[in-house]
């Protein structure tokens, strides 16, 4: 689904285009794509990324978001709500920023304005997020935003010559309160 633009200070997230965004999002996802998901280990071309974002649009369990920087309109990259279960009220999350843009706050920017929309207006009970061994980063600023590692799954992922475990994460809107109270009071007033 397509949804809505929202808005932070730097950020926006918001419906992506085909045409317009294709071009950086697999360009990005070309860089970061070891910390993605396992169907992902081939490389990212335009045409597959075309036919992702368009398949994305039209899920309905599923609203995939661009984010973008407002003060010179660039996309750096993604995130999104899937496998949305509206009776049992849960669904995961993931995020996907270009290399240069990471570090910056824009990922806890972005998932602040996320888990509003997720809480506040789909009113889902919690939201799952999946992180692999290797990837601390993805691991702090999930626990920043709230988030807190319910389970290890053993084993789960084959990088630079070993396996790795996956992590996975999760967060109600209880949890999610006093983090979003904290960013906003630094980052947002
Ligand atoms: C994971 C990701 C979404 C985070 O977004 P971001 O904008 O880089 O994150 P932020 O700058 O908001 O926060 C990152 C935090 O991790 C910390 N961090 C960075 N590298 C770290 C590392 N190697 N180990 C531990 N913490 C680290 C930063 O210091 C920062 O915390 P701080 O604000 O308390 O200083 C982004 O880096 C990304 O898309 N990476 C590539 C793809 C990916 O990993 N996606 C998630 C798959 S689960």
């Amino acid at each position: 689904m397509k949804g809505p633009l929202l808005k932070s200070k730097r950020i926006s997230i918001g419906p992506a285009s085909v045409e317009k965004d294709s071009e950086s999002l697999a360009k990005y996802f070309n860089q970061v794509k070891h910390y993605l998901g396992a169907e992902t280990v081939d490389s990212m071309t335009l045409e597959k990324e075309k036919e992702f974002i368009q398949k994305a649009n039209d899920d309905k369990s599923k609203y995939f978001f661009v984010i973008r920087l407002l003060e010179t309109d660039t996309v750096i990259g993604s995130i999104s709500i899937m496998d949305i279960k509206k009776y049992d009220g849960f669904a995961e999350t993931g995020t996907m920023i270009g290399e240069s843009f990471t570090n910056q706050g824009y990922g806890t920017e972005a998932k602040h304005l996320l888990l509003d929309f997720a809480f506040n207006v789909l009113d889902l009970r919690k939201l799952y997020s999946k992180v692999y061994a290797y990837n601390e980063r993805s691991r702090t600023y999930s626990l920043k935003c709230g988030y807190r590692q319910i389970a290890t799954l053993p084993d789960k992922k084959f990088y630079n010559e070993k396996y790795w475990d996956e992590w996975i994460l999760e967060i109600t809107k209880e949890d999610w309160i006093p983090a979003y109270k904290n960013y906003k009071k630094k980052y947002l007033e």
